[in-house]
């Protein structure tokens, strides 16, 4: 058997068409853009690239996006002064301080002042708490991504066996509530669950977010299961110079197992930015007392 493969950047691209049609028709309500601003802390290069994609996504839907690069050595204070002009600046719908922060920088500490209702990316405890609750609130984007993504292909999930891989706070544990709010089966494991082949050969769905490459391979999952790679890792150069982009799932094992899966590049990837844009919608409408536009 060979997976089909799930199209993530297509899918993408549509969020991003309806998300630039319902930003058009924001500005002729309000007189205003959406606003979304963009906090980086120091110069890693891969925060910067994530920094300088999301403000092209804003700049090409037509939301006004905003980005402030704060030096390496920027205090804790100076960063939560910043954050706090954001939540009371009118033109601003939705923040967004990218991790990770430099280590001086207590990141739960910056998070808990980002207004909730301007927290686009759903890492407010209040957020946090709403999700786990069965509230609305905002989602984080990678993770509801993953599920868009998840509904696309399988329909409604409910009754299904879900393993998630990774138990992190920006997408394990968020991924693990929104299955099982679809009524999945939800287990969640990460590096000290005993024997991952044996519970990952159960799942019907697997979420696999633990950022190491390819580390879970083929012959661990069920026949048919649907695999959601959330890795994107980037491999020492190979004999031709070439250092690919690798998932934290063995495709060319995987593949050949799967019912369906993501690649990577092109898989969950594109889907994080696009949600962005869903969420910071989202936020703009609810500050300006519209109806939320249906993006999904
Ligand atoms: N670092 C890695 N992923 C993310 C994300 O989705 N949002 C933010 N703010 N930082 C990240």
């Amino acid at each position: 058997m060979s997976a089909s493969l799930i199209d993530g950047k297509a899918f993408a691209a549509g969020l991003r068409q309806r998300a630039s049609d319902a930003a058009a028709r924001f500005t002729v309500q309000t007189g205003r853009p959406v606003g979304l601003a963009v906090v980086l802390v120091g110069d890693d290069p891969a925060s910067d690239l994530y920094v300088r994609s999301k403000a092209r996504a804003c700049k090409e839907a037509g939301l006004h996006g905003v980005e402030h690069r704060l030096p390496v050595q920027t205090s804790q204070a100076d960063l939560c002064a910043l954050v706090e002009h954001l939540n009371t600046d009118p033109a601003v719908d939705g923040i967004l301080v990218q991790l990770p922060l430099p280590p001086h920088i207590d990141e739960a500490a910056v998070l808990a002042v980002v207004s909730p209702e301007k927290d686009v990316d759903g890492f407010h405890v209040v957020n946090a708490g709403r999700l786990a609750t069965g509230a609305s609130g905002f989602v984080p984007c990678t993770p509801l991504g993953c599920l868009m993504l998840l509904k696309d292909r399988l329909g409604p999930l409910a009754g299904l066996d879900a393993v998630v891989v990774g138990r992190s706070n920006i997408v394990g544990k968020p991924m693990a509530q929104l299955l099982l709010a679809e009524h999945c089966t939800v287990t969640v494991a990460h590096s000290r669950t005993g024997d991952l082949a044996a519970v990952l050969r159960r799942a019907d769905i697997v979420v696999v977010a633990i950022g190491r490459p390819q580390a879970i391979p083929g012959d661990w999952l069920k026949p048919g299961a649907t695999v959601i790679d959330v890795g994107i890792n980037r491999l020492q150069p190979d004999a031709e110079g070439r250092n690919r982009l690798v998932g934290d799932v063995d495709f060319a094992s995987a593949v050949a197992v799967a019912g369906a899966i993501t690649p990577v590049p092109g898989g969950v990837g594109p889907m994080t930015i696009a949600v962005l844009l869903c969420n910071t919608l989202q936020a703009a409408h609810q500050r300006a007392n519209l109806p939320l536009p249906n993006l999904a």
